[in-house]
C-alpha cells in the first residue's frame, strides 16, 4: 500500500513545474526524496535557484497536490535552496577571467565532426535569449567557422576608438566569429600558439558587455582551442553533442574525458539527428539506434539534456541565415531546443551549487 502511495506521489510530482520552466520538477532532479509512512508523506526538494519566492510557492503547491492524493492526509515538504555561484565569481586574482562580466561560459563540443555542434550552439544561444537571458555566441571554430553563414552576416565587425571590437547583434544575441575577420577563401593553418592568440582576442578584445551566458562553438575533437579556453576563462561546463550511432557516442566519450581532464564539468549530452521526421506525414522514424545518447549519459554519469530530430528544416535554418528557433519559434524543433536550453540552465546551476555549501530554508 505504502509502495503504491509512494508511486502516486512521484507521479503527481511529475506534473508539477517550477515557475518559468517548462519541464516538471522530477525530471529536473529537484525531488531528492519521497517517503510515505501510513497516511503521511514527506517530500524533500533540493533546488538551485536565486528565486526564493518562487521556490516557497512551489513548496506550497507540492504540499497541496500531494495532500490531494487519496490515501494521504498530510504532506511535509522540506525545501533546500542552494545559491548558485557562477564560475565567473570563482575566478581568482591569480587567474583572472578575460571576460569578467560574463556569468557562465558554456562550451558546445563533440569528439567527432559534423554532428551538429554549430547548429546546437546557435539554436541553444537564441533559445536562452528567448527565455530572457543575456546571451553571446562565440564561434571558436577557427578551422571552419559557421556563425557567419548561420546568421547571414558577411560584414566585418566595427572597432571603436578604444580599439574594442563590437560584436554583431542578431536575433537577440551578441555574436563573434573569427570568420568575420578572416577571409573565407583563405585556408587557415593554425598552430597551437596562434589558436591561443586568436581565441584570446575573441574573448578579451571584444566588447561582450554583461552576459548571463556565453555559448562557445568549438571545432571537433579535443584540441588546442578547448584547452586554451579552459585555461583563460572559468568555464561553467561543456555540452557534448552526439548523434545516436555507437561510433559517434564513442567519440562523445573522448570529448567528455578531455573536458574532465582539464577540470571543466560536463553538463550533459545532447542527442542530435535523433529521429527522422517525414516532411510529408510528420511521422518520426529512428534511423539510427534511438536512446543511445541517453544510455551513454547514464553510463558516464552525466545528464541527458535532450534530443533534436533529424529534419531538413533544420538544415535550411542553418543555410539561410535564420536558425530554426527564429524561423519557426512555435514549432516542435524550437520546443526541443528550448528544452535543451532549460536543461542547460539547470545543469549549470547544479554544477555551481556543488561549489557552494547548502543553505537550508
Ligand atoms: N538535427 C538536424 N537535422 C538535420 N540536419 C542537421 C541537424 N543538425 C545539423 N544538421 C546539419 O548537419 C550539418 C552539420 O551540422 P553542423 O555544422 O552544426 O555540425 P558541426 O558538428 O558543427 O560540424 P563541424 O564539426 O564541421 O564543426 C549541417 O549541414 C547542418 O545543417
Ligand atoms: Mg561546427
Amino acid at each position: 500500500m505504502t509502495d503504491t502511495l509512494d508511486k502516486a506521489v512521484w507521479k503527481t510530482l511529475g506534473s508539477v513545474t517550477f515557475p518559468g520552466l517548462s519541464r516538471d520538477i522530477v525530471s529536473f532532479g529537484f525531488v531528492d526524496r519521497v517517503t510515505v509512512e501510513g497516511a503521511e508523506a514527506s517530500v524533500h526538494l533540493v533546488i538551485s535557484t536565486h528565486k526564493t519566492k518562487e521556490a516557497q510557492e512551489l513548496r506550497e503547491e507540492v504540499r497541496r497536490v500531494v495532500e490531494a492524493i487519496p490515501g494521504i492526509d498530510r504532506a511535509r515538504v522540506e525545501l533546500q535552496l542552494t545559491m548558485p555561484t557562477s564560475a565567473a565569481q570563482q575566478a581568482t586574482a591569480r587567474n583572472p577571467s578575460l571576460i569578467p562580466h560574463v556569468q557562465h561560459v558554456v562550451a558546445v563540443a563533440s569528439g567527432k565532426g559534423g554532428v551538429g555542434k554549430s547548429t546546437v550552439a546557435a539554436n541553444l544561444a537564441i533559445s536562452l535569449a528567448q527565455l530572457g537571458y543575456r546571451v553571446g555566441l562565440l564561434d571558436a571554430d577557427i578551422y571552419g567557422p559557421s556563425v557567419p553563414t548561420m546568421f547571414g552576416i558577411s560584414d566585418r565587425p566595427r572597432v571603436d576608438a578604444q580599439q574594442r571590437v563590437q560584436p554583431f547583434e542578431k536575433f537577440g544575441i551578441k555574436l563573434m566569429s573569427l570568420g568575420f575577420v578572416v577571409d573565407a577563401d583563405t585556408p587557415v593553418i593554425w598552430r597551437g600558439p596562434m589558436v591561443m592568440k586568436a581565441l584570446e582576442q575573441l574573448l578579451g578584445d571584444v566588447e561582450w558587455g554583461e552576459l548571463d551566458y556565453l555559448i562557445c562553438d568549438f571545432p571537433p575533437g579535443t584540441g588546442d582551442a578547448q584547452l586554451t579556453m579552459s585555461q583563460r576563462v572559468p568555464m561553467a561546463g561543456a555540452v557534448i553533442v552526439s548523434t545516436p550511432q555507437d561510433v559517434a557516442l564513442l567519440d562523445a566519450r573522448k570529448g567528455l574525458a578531455m573536458f574532465r581532464k582539464v577540470n571543466v564539468p560536463v553538463l550533459g549530452i545532447v542527442e542530435n539527428m535523433s529521429t527522422f521526421v517525414c516532411p510529408h506525414c510528420g511521422e518520426e522514424t529512428a534511423i539510427f539506434k534511438q536512446g543511445g545518447g541517453e544510455r551513454t549519459a547514464t553510463e558516464l554519469r552525466t545528464a541527458f539534456l535532450g534530443r533534436i530530430p533529424l529534419d531538413a528544416e533544420i538544415v535550411l535554418g542553418g543555410d539561410s541565415g535564420e536558425p530554426i528557433v527564429v524561423a519557426k519559434p512555435d514549432g516542435s524543433h524550437a520546443a526541443a531546443f528550448r528544452q535543451v536550453a532549460e536543461s542547460v540552465v539547470q545543469a549549470v546551476a547544479a554544477q555551481e551549487a556543488q561549489r557552494q555549501p547548502l543553505t537550508i530554508v
